[in-house]
Order: structure tokens, then C-alpha cells, then sequence
């Protein structure tokens, strides 16, 4: 046997590794219910290592954007939170309305009115069993960071497209599973990765009988040569917040100005939308985040540009939430900050 090489740590010295360790300045604020209150020093960011969440995922998450000061949809991504934990079983007793204003109270600490907001309803700290009765009570943790655009790549992913590749290897989720915006996402890690070596960016999910499903944390759109805007349906997929959007922003406003003939939710096999069949093709999520792709599995999308239902789609949904604010009041929460 050989003798303890790691020291046990004193109080002291555990807080200043962990400030030694986390000087990320991106993480503004987070709010913890099991502390009962608001953090701002980023290496005082905690969550319990026995919350289930951690060691089971038992725990369901969203997000939405801080702009201008206002949280912009708050309210449609807190109606999944709350649908995705009761699928997930999570037993708590917030309402919808003490689930804004947490997120309202974390985001009025960050005193900040631009930045990505993440936060999780978990089955809450107890032990490492997986089951949830010896959890003392569900959490919510909320935090507020700077924004990074998805895809960390150099030139704007957004402006200048992105190459896509179907993921082949990588199993997709069961339905349930799927629904649920749970912290079960490895395989949609496996998906980005998988994706990634094959020279892709998010990856392609195609189920067994050949239909497209969804992105890596994206949803799928298409634009046929007749100008129709195809998205599948969301059973056995994420019901995103972005791409429903999209469909109304295309419905409205693109078919009046006739960049598109009409809007189709509809099963969509992968062999339907190849080649000359459509003229774009792109990935949403994330309220603003639409990545036009211009080639998939190495065929270029249409002339293998960024097309003009994309960048007239961009446009709106960046004027909606970053400029005019021209959606519904309602998608409009406003943070009061303090003096
Ligand atoms: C698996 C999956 N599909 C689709 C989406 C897009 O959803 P939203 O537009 O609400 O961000 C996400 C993002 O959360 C996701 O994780």
C-alpha cells in the first residue's frame, strides 16, 4: 500500500483553488436554489456533486436569450422546461411565473443586457442511487453568460455556411428521450463529433427508415426548388423554439414577399431532399442561431452559396430579438436592474 499523495484540503485552501482554477470572466451570474440566492464569483459556481443531475441526468434544461436587457422568449422556453420535467418525472412545486423571475433575478445580477442564459430543473441533491426519493428537494440552477456563437469557428458560420455530413454511426435517441430537453446529451456530443470527422459541422441525424430527423442541438429545414419550407414533424425530435419561428416568420413574411410558395411540416426522407430537389438547406436553434448549409455529404446545397430564404430568415430573427423587437410584446420580459 502506498501512502496518501493528495493533501486534504482546508477551507481556505479549497477556495483558492477554486479561484485559482475558475478566473472565467464569461460567467456573470448564476442562481442556485439550493443556496437560496445569487452568485457572482465564477469559482463559487457550484452545483452539488450529489445532485442527480449530475450522476444519473436527471435533470432537464433550457435557455433563452438576454437582449437589451429583456429576456427575449423567455416564456415559450420555460412551457418545454416544464413539459420536459414532467416527462423526466422531476416532482417540484414551481410555477411558471417562479421560474421567470428566477431567471429574471439571476439575470438582473449579471447587470448585464446582452448574454446566454442556461438553466436546469433538476431531481435535486441525496445520494448516488438512482432514485429520486432520496433527493431532499428538486433545484433550479440559472446562470448568465457572455455569448459565444455555436461552432466556435473563425469566419461567422452564419454568413458564410457550413458543410454538413448524414451521421451514420452515432444511434439516435429513443422518442421520449428525444422530447425531453434532458441533461442526457451524449449522443448529441457523439452526433457533433461524428459529424465533425466526417468533415461535417453538427451532423445529420437520418432514422433507419431513411427520414431526416434532427442536428446535433439544431433542427433541420429544407427550401425545394418549388419553394417550399420543409422542416419534419417534432415527433421523436426536440420541439424547438427557433424553427417554429421560422415557420411562422416564413409563412408571413417570406411567402408575401415571395421567397417561398408555402410552409410544409411533413415526414421528409433524406433521398427527397438531394440534389437538384432543393435550393437550401439549413440548422436553427438557439432563438437566433440559422446556419445555412451549403454542401451536405459533400454534394453542394443549391449553388453551393448561402441563399436568400436564409439570409432574409437571419435577418428577421436578429431584428426581432437585437433590434426593433418587432415580435410579440409578450416574447419581451424586462429585467429591472439594480441602482
Ligand atoms: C436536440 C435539439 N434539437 C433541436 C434544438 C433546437 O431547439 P431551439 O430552437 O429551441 O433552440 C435543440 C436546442 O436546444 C436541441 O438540443
Amino acid at each position: 500500500m502506498t501512502s496518501p499523495t493528495h493533501p486534504i484540503l482546508s477551507e481556505s485552501e479549497v477556495i483558492s483553488r477554486l479561484k485559482s482554477r475558475r478566473g472565467q470572466p464569461g460567467y456573470l451570474a448564476m442562481f442556485s436554489s439550493w443556496l437560496g440566492g445569487v452568485i457572482t464569483d465564477p469559482a463559487l459556481m457550484q452545483i452539488p456533486l450529489d445532485d442527480h443531475l449530475v450522476h444519473r441526468g436527471h435533470g432537464v434544461f433550457d435557455t433563452c436569450t438576454l437582449s437589451g436587457g429583456n429576456l427575449y422568449r423567455l416564456g415559450i422556453h420555460i412551457d418545454r422546461l416544464l413539459t420536459s420535467a414532467a416527462l423526466a418525472r422531476i416532482e417540484h412545486s414551481w410555477t411558471k411565473e417562479d421560474l421567470i423571475q428566477m431567471v429574471i433575478d439571476t439575470a438582473s445580477q449579471a447587470r448585464v443586457k446582452e448574454g446566454a442564459v442556461r438553466y436546469w430543473l433538476t431531481a435535486g441533491p441525496g445520494g448516488f442511487s438512482p432514485s429520486p426519493q432520496e433527493c431532499e428537494e428538486a433545484c433550479f440552477y440559472c446562470v448568465i453568460i457572455d455569448p459565444v456563437p455555436l461552432g466556435s469557428i473563425q469566419s461567422d458560420p452564419m454568413v458564410s455556411g457550413i458543410p454538413e455530413a448524414t451521421v451514420l454511426d452515432t444511434p439516435m435517441k429513443p422518442p421520449l428521450l428525444a422530447t425531453i430537453k434532458s441533461n442526457n446529451y451524449l449522443l448529441n456530443v457523439l452526433t457533433h463529433m461524428e459529424a465533425v470527422d466526417r468533415g461535417g459541422t453538427f451532423g445529420v441525424l437520418v432514422d433507419e427508415e431513411g427520414y431526416v430527423a434532427e442536428s446535433c442541438v439544431l433542427n433541420v429545414v429544407f427550401v425545394t426548388k418549388e419553394g417550399v419550407l420543409r422542416t419534419p414533424p417534432f415527433d421523436g425530435i426536440l420541439l424547438g423554439t427557433t424553427v417554429r419561428r421560422i415557420m411562422n416568420l416564413a409563412e408571413t413574411t417570406l411567402v408575401e414577399e415571395d421567397l417561398l410558395s408555402s410552409v410544409d411540416q411533413s415526414p421528409i426522407l433524406a433521398s427527397e431532399v438531394r440534389g437538384d430537389a432543393i435550393s437550401e438547406m439549413f440548422l436553427c436553434g438557439g432563438d437566433t442561431h440559422l446556419y445555412p448549409v451549403t454542401s451536405w455529404d459533400q454534394v453542394p446545397v443549391g449553388d453551393g452559396q448561402v441563399g436568400s430564404v436564409a439570409k432574409r430568415l437571419i435577418g428577421l430573427l436578429e431584428e426581432e430579438a437585437f433590434g426593433t423587437k418587432t415580435g410579440e410584446s409578450s416574447d419581451f420580459i424586462k429585467v429591472n436592474y439594480p441602482d
